[in-house]
């Protein structure tokens, strides 16, 4: 419940800080110490600047720290090479983002097949298995729409199809309901909630205490420290 370590957690941040030079120097993140258990739901909310993406980023392996460091499913992805973090986020992360970050020009289908590369599988079984997820979503009669022919919710749901392809253990999401309507939104937050109830575990950023209310905890982040941490 707090940020001692768990001994077998799927995600720790050990003593994490994060810090950018531009034209100075801003602590993005400042000795942050974070465990998620297997399966566990985490809703991270804090004011804006207050470090929420810069921990998601470094907790999908977009991304390395100054200080610290961080682990998940094993591999401390703080010391990896681009290269095999790169082969972490294929494998045992799904990224959900509030601005979708679709491929434009490709279709529903393809942009959900796209993220399968990394399993070498051939381009029929990526096409069947992208269908069948999209499926999953509401879209099975949306699959060779491209985005600009989808309104704002089916592209976070293609987002969403596309964060589950590889079949990741962790799913990030930063913001999924900031660019879709309520009703939307609570569709997205379906969809997590049955990501947690089928043994992923999820992480997720966002400014609004009800859609943090979908997880078990919530951590509070100011000035790039965890501030509290709460039940939900
Ligand atoms: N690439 C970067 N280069 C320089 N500074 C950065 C960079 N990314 C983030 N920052 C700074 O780091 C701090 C934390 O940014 P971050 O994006 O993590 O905030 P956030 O909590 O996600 O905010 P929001 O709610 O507005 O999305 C901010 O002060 C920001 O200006
Ligand atoms: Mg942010």
């Amino acid at each position: 419940m707090d940020a001692t370590p768990i001994p077998d957690a799927q995600v720790a941040l050990d003593g994490v800080s994060k810090e950018y030079e531009l034209g100075g120097t801003v602590t993005a993140l400042d000795d942050v110490d974070l465990s998620l258990s297997p399966e566990s739901y985490t809703a991270v909310m804090g004011p804006s600047g207050s470090g929420k993406s810069t921990l998601l980023n470094l907790v999908g392996a977009l991304d390395t720290p100054t200080a610290g460091r961080v682990v998940v499913a094993g591999d401390e992805v703080s010391a990896l090479s681009e290269r095999e973090r790169a082969r972490v986020r294929g494998t045992e992360i799904g990224f959900v983002f509030q601005t979708f970050n679709l491929m434009p020009r490709l279709t529903a289908v393809e942009n959900v097949a796209l993220s399968l590369v990394f399993d070498g599988w051939d381009r029929e079984r990526r096409r069947d298995r992208a269908s069948d997820l999209l499926a999953r979503v509401g879209l099975g009669d949306r699959l060779d729409h491209r985005p600009n022919q989808l309104s704002g919710g089916q592209r976070q749901r293609v987002a969403i199809a596309r964060a589950l392809a590889a079949d990741p253990s962790l799913v990030l999401a930063d913001e999924p309901t900031g660019n879709v309507d309520t009703d939307t939104g609570a569709e997205v937050m379906g969809l997590l909630d049955d990501l947690q109830a089928d043994g992923n575990t999820v992480l997720l950023v966002t400014h609004e205490r009800r859609i943090a209310s979908h997880a078990d905890r919530i951590v509070h982040l100011r000035d790039g420290r965890v501030d509290r941490i709460e039940a939900a």
